[in-house]
């Protein structure tokens, strides 16, 4: 059962209930953060804050992969709906559904929802209710939850044709083994003749993605130290975030960006909340994300893995990102 929160006739927040348990953030700092080596999962950069500078990462000069899918989706969105012709749209991790309104744009069906489902309930809300001032025909039902938590429990009527989006290169930042999972669930909400669209980030010069992940103007490492201070609050912890390095290091072997954050000088963080205290050396690590890089070729097969088949693929020159469409095999 989903909690409603809030509603008009056109939108609507509800919180979504796991289908499956998902680890508290006190399980996830057991399990990552207690013994080297220490890492952290993504989903803790996103509180109202993160989500910002996450935008404002989109804005940075060096951060190509949101404005290139915006600029495929501006050309090929109404080939895209032409292709799919949707009546529901679901986007996962939708963010401030900001590339989503190219989609928008191009959808002509009447009466269409759009889903966008995101663990930031602020971000839900707020792009929720921007859209449908500025879609006058569009439903918005919110859905606030953990797509960890699975995708079977989501509220979609059965009827009507479904496009789920997952944009943002957001399936690069699951590890092989849960990307697969993922886009298995994905291909379970789908049936004859729905499809998913899915940005994916392609391998390249390691020096275009160094600057991708550590701009100039310090957006993205104030972004990735923001973790340490959701950690602070949630846990009464203590992390002297500002003595805190961001790196990012692209790893050729794994065709990934890893994003860390290096402690300044040896100290102890104590979390209120654990009862427990950690020592952290200066110099070491904390893993805070992975960014996987694909080839159109590797990315066939993580679909195919997950039962799924691309049927369209848009590239942006140079290869620099792709789009693709795809549909239960
Ligand atoms: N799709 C947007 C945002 C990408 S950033 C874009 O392309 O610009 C990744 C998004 O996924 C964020 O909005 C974040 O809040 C959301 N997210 C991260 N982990 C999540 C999780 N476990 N469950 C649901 N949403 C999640
Ligand atoms: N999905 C984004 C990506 O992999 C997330 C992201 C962008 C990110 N910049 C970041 C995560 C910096 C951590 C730090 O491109």
């Amino acid at each position: 059962m989903a909690t409603e929160s809030s509603s008009t006739a056109r939108l609507s927040c509800t919180s979504v209930p796991p289908a499956r348990r998902v680890p508290s953030m006190i399980d996830d700092v057991r399990e990552g953060l207690l013994s080297p080596p220490r890492w952290l999962p993504p989903k803790y950069f996103y509180d109202e804050t993160g989500s910002l500078l996450f935008e404002a990462i989109c804005d940075t000069p060096e951060y190509y992969p949101s404005r290139t899918e915006a600029a495929l989706l501006a050309e090929y969105a109404g080939e895209i709906m032409t292709l799919s012709r949707p009546r529901h749209l679901l986007e996962l991790g939708s963010g401030s559904s900001r590339k989503t309104r190219l989609l928008l744009d191009a959808w002509t069906a009447p009466a269409g929802t759009y889903w966008p489902f995101d663990v930031c309930a602020e971000m839900v809300a707020s792009s929720g209710r921007a859209l449908i001032d500025d879609y006058p025909d569009l439903v918005v039902r919110g859905l606030e939850g953990d797509y960890h938590g699975g995708l079977s429990c989501l509220p979609l009527p059965a009827e009507g044709r479904r496009l789920v989006a997952f944009l943002g290169g957001t399936i690069g930042n699951f590890h092989p083994g849960e990307a697969e999972a993922m886009l298995g669930e994905i291909a379970d909400l789908l049936r004859e003749g729905d499809h998913v669209l899915i940005g994916f980030d392609r391998i390249k010069d390691p020096a275009v993605l160094a600057a991708a992940y550590d701009d100039a103007a310090g957006v993205t490492a104030r972004f990735n130290r923001n973790v340490l201070n959701v950690l602070n609050c949630a846990l009464e912890a203590d992390f002297p975030v500002e003595d805190y390095r961001h790196r990012s290091v692209y790893d050729p072997e794994l065709q990934r960006v890893e994003m860390r954050l290096r402690a300044g000088h040896d100290h102890r963080v104590t979390f209120g909340r654990l009862a427990t205290s950690i020592d952290m050396a200066g110099g070491e690590e904390i893993l805070t994300e992975i960014s996987r890089k694909f080839t159109p070729a590797s990315f066939r097969r993580l679909l195919a893995a997950a039962g799924l088949v691309e049927t369209a693929h848009f590239e942006a020159e140079g290869g620099l990102y792709s789009l693709v469409l795809a549909a239960r095999r």
